[in-house]
C-alpha cells in the first residue's frame, strides 16, 4: 500500500517513493523526519547554526552537541577586531581558525563575525580618529577578509551601526564620526577581498517593523540602488520579556527579502522556559521557512551556560546538555510539523574486535586538505580500564602539530587531561589534533599510565 502512505509524506519525498517502490518502507510514517538540527535543516535547504567559543571546544559534552546538531558555525568573539589585530598592523588567527579549521573538518559553513563595529575594539582603534581610523578600519577588514578568503559563507561585515529608540538615525560611534559612508566602504573593502563570501549588516533590535529597522532598511535600498555590495541582512533576534519576538517578525524578515538580499537569523536566543519558549522558537523557525530568501538560523551558544544571559536560560540544551522542550519544538518545526522518531540504535558489529589486552589502542580518523589535516583519535582500553594514556603519533616529514583539543601535546606524543584519563575496561575516548602538512597514515601507539 504504498501510494496512500505516499500521501502523508512531504512532497519532495512523494515524488521518490513513487519512482522506487522498494524505498516506500523507508519514508512511511515519520520516519522521513531528519533528527538533528542541521540535517533537518539541510533538507529545507536552509542551516542551522551556532556562536562557538574557541576556549570551550575541549569540552567532550560541547563538542559533540557542536558536532552532532549543527551545520553551521559563528565564532562568537574569536573573529572581533581586538582578538584579530590586538595591536595595529599585527594579526592574530589562532583561535578563530581553530573553529574555521574544526567547521571545515565537520563540512559546517561559516559565518564570520564581525569586521566593523564599534565594540569590541582593541585599545590602539579606540584612540584613533578621522583618517587614520578610517584607514585602519579599512586596512583590518581587507586583512581578516583575505584571511578568511574562500572559507567564509557570510560575513557581518558591519555590526549594530544603528541607534536604538525612535530617531532612525546612525549610532554615534569612532567610526560613525569618521563619516556616513564608513558602512559602504566597509562592504567595498569586504568584496574587494573576498568575492565568494555574502557581505551581511547585522543588527538587533530590527527583528519586528520599527524605526530603527526603517532606517537599515531605507540605507539597504540605497545600497542596491547605487550597486553598493551588500548582499544579506542580519536579524539578530535576541528575545526576552523586555524585547519579545515580534508580531510582524515574518513580515519584516520578507520586507527586506523584497529588496533583493538575503536574510538569515544570526544570534537567536529566547529567554524563558517551557511551552511558553519551545513555541517562540517553533515559530522564528516557522517565519524563517516562510520566507525563501532566509538562508539559515544560528543560535548564540549551545547550551543555557554558554550563554550572555545565562541566568535567562535562553538556549536549546540545559546547562548539562540536555535537550529541552524548546529543542524538539524547533526539530518539530524544522521538519515542518513532523516530530521525528528515534534515531535507529547502532547494529553492533558481527565481528569482535581484537582484544588489546591490558593497555590500549589508538586508532586515527583523518580529514585533510591541500596544506594541512584534522585527526581525530580514539583511544580504547582493553581488558582492564585506564587511569591514564599516552599515544604517540608518526608524523610524515614537513608535517607539523599547531593544535590539540582533549589531550596534552609534547611534540607528537599526546597525553590525557584532568577529565579524560580515567576509560573504563572495553570503553574509549576521543582527541584530536590539527595540522600544517600531510596527516599521519601509521597507526598510533597507545600506553597506559
Ligand atoms: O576572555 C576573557 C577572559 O579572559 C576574562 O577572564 C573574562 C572576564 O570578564 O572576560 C573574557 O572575555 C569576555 C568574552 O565575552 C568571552 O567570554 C568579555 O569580557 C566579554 O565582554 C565578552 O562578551 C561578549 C560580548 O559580545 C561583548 O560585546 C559575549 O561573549 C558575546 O556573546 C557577545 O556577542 C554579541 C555579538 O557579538 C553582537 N550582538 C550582541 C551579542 C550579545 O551581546
Amino acid at each position: 500500500m504504498l501510494v496512500p502512505k505516499g500521501f502523508g509524506m512531504k512532497p519532495r519525498f512523494l515524488a521518490l517513493a513513487l519512482v522506487i517502490p522498494v524505498a516506500g518502507v523507508l519514508f512511511a510514517g515519520t520516519a522521513d523526519a531528519a533528527t538533528t538540527l542541521g540535517a533537518s535543516a539541510a533538507e529545507q535547504g536552509r542551516y542551522f547554526g551556532t556562536a562557538v567559543a574557541a576556549y570551550k571546544l575541549s569540552d567532550t559534552t560541547y563538542a559533540n552537541l557542536l558536532r552532532t546538531e549543527f551545520n553551521s558555525v559563528t565564532p562568537e568573539n574569536e573573529m572581533k577586531w581586538d582578538a584579530t589585530e590586538p595591536s595595529q598592523g599585527t594579526f592574530s588567527y589562532g583561535s578563530a581558525d581553530q573553529i574555521v579549521n574544526l567547521a571545515k573538518s565537520q563540512g559546517k559553513k561559516v559565518r564570520g563575525h564581525a569586521l566593523a563595529w564599534h565594540s569590541q575594539q582593541p585599545p590602539w582603534a579606540q584612540s584613533l580618529s578621522g583618517t587614520a581610523l578610517r584607514n585602519a578600519m579599512v586596512n583590518h577588514v581587507t586583512q581578516v577578509a583575505t584571511h578568511y578568503k574562500g572559507q567564509i559563507d557570510s560575513w557581518d561585515v558591519v555590526n549594530e551601526a544603528f541607534a536604538d529608540g525612535g530617531s532612525g538615525a546612525r549610532r554615534d560611534s569612532n567610526l560613525q564620526r569618521t563619516g556616513n559612508d564608513w558602512i559602504e566602504v566597509a562592504f567595498r573593502a569586504a568584496r574587494a577581498a573576498d568575492p565568494a563570501a555574502k557581505l551581511c549588516y547585522n543588527d538587533y533590535n530590527t527583528d519586528g517593523q520599527n524605526a530603527k529597522s526603517n532606517a537599515v532598511y531605507a540605507m539597504v535600498q540605497d545600497f542596491k540602488a547605487r550597486g553598493v555590495p551588500i548582499d544579506c541582512v542580519g536579524f539578530q533576534s535576541h528575545f526576552n520579556a523586555q524585547s519579545p519576538l515580534p508580531a510582524d517578525y515574518q513580515a519584516n524578515l520578507q520586507r527586506f527579502a523584497n529588496l533583493g538580499v538575503d536574510v538569515q537569523i544570526t544570534e537567536l536566543d529566547i529567554e524563558g522556559s517551557g511551552t511558553a519558549q519551545a513555541n517562540s522558537y517553533a515559530a522564528v523557525v516557522r517565519a524563517c521557512l516562510a520566507v525563501t530568501r532566509c538562508n539559515g538560523i544560528t543560535v548564540w551558544g549551545i547550551r543555557d551556560s554558554d550563554s550572555w544571559r545565562a541566568s535567562g536560560t535562553p538556549l536549546l540544551f540545559d546547562g548539562s546538555g540536555n535537550k529541552k522542550p524548546a529543542y524538539t519544538a524547533t526539530l518539530t518545526a524544522l521538519n515542518g510539523g513532523t516530530t521525528p522518531t528515534t534515531p535507529p540504535t547502532t547494529t553492533p558489529p558481527t565481528t569482535t574486535p581484537p582484544d588489546p589486552g591490558a593497555g590500549c589502542t589508538a586508532s586515527i580518523t583523518l580529514n585533510q586538505w591541500n596544506g594541512g589535516f584534522v585527526a581525530t583519535v580514539r583511544v580504547t582500553a582493553g581488558s582492564t580500564a585506564l587511569s591514564g594514556w599516552t599515544v604517540g603519533v608518526t608524523l610524515p616529514s614537513g608535517a607539523a602539530v599547531t593544535n590539540t583539543w582533549n589531550a596534552q601535546a609534547s611534540g607528537t606524543s599526546f597525553s590525557n587531561v584532568g577529565y579524560n584519563g580515567t576509560v573504563a575496561a572495553g570503553g574509549s575516548t576521543e582527541f584530536g589534533f590539527q595540522g600544517t602538512g600531510t596527516g599521519p597514515s601509521a597507526t598510533p601507539t597507545c600506553a597506559a599510565r
